[in-house]
């Protein structure tokens, strides 16, 4: 039901953790099955995402996605990191089961919450990058 790469994430999460001192961090949630989902950005100051880690209190795609987006989003701008849509996120992985969709989702909204979080410390606009809904602070 799940592919390889699922697995391997899942079993041998990448990028787990905090960052101390991070440049941004989003929290987000998915109401229907509880589970969460902060990312942790470092941006060094031409925009460029030096670090990112995650800490994930949910399902097994959930895991496998937020591992997958971290790795993702390393070494690229805040703009392209806009790009690390859920569906990209999926297909890194090699798809998920339609079940498991809406936990990529989650990868999706946590980057974007962080780079929103990033963006209002520094008093910048990131084009294209919408006030996250889900951003539900300390968790
Ligand atoms: Fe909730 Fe996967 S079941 S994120």
């Amino acid at each position: 039901m799940y592919s390889e790469k699922v697995m391997d994430h899942f079993q041998n999460p990448r990028n787990m953790g905090e960052i101390e001192d991070p440049s941004g961090v989003g929290t987000v949630g998915n109401a229907k099955c509880g589970d969460i989902m902060r990312m942790f950005l470092k941006i060094d100051e031409s925009g460029v995402i030096r670090e990112a880690k995650f800490k994930t209190f949910g399902c097994g795609a959930a895991v496998a996605t937020s591992s997958m987006a971290t790795e993702l989003v390393k070494g690229k701008t805040v703009q392209e990191a806009l790009q690390v849509t859920n569906r990209a996120v999926m297909e890194a992985l090699d798809g998920l089961p339609p079940v498991k969709v809406h936990c990529s989702l989650l990868a999706e909204e946590s980057i974007h919450a962080a780079l929103w979080d990033y963006a209002e410390r520094n008093g910048i606009v990131i084009e294209g990058l919408e006030k996250p809904k889900a951003d539900i602070g300390e968790m």
